[in-house]
């Protein structure tokens, strides 16, 4: 699903950024423009990073 559609990022990009290494919605803007444009997606990106952050196939990866 769309996150951002300012800049058409998708959940799935904030996951493969969490597994790239982004830990905050700091790194996200710097890595995929998220939240950069009117800034309406940054709690919903923010739960994305959070889930991401939580789930165990990702701190596998990590
Ligand atoms: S929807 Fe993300 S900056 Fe506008």
């Amino acid at each position: 699903m769309y996150v951002c559609i300012c800049n058409a990022v998708t959940d799935r990009d904030i996951r493969e950024a969490v597994q790239q290494g982004a830990l905050s919605l700091k790194a996200l803007r710097e890595q995929l423009q998220v939240a950069t444009c009117c800034g309406r997606c940054a709690g919903c990106a923010r739960r994305c990073l959070h889930q991401a952050l939580a789930d165990p196939q990702q701190q596998a990866l990590a």
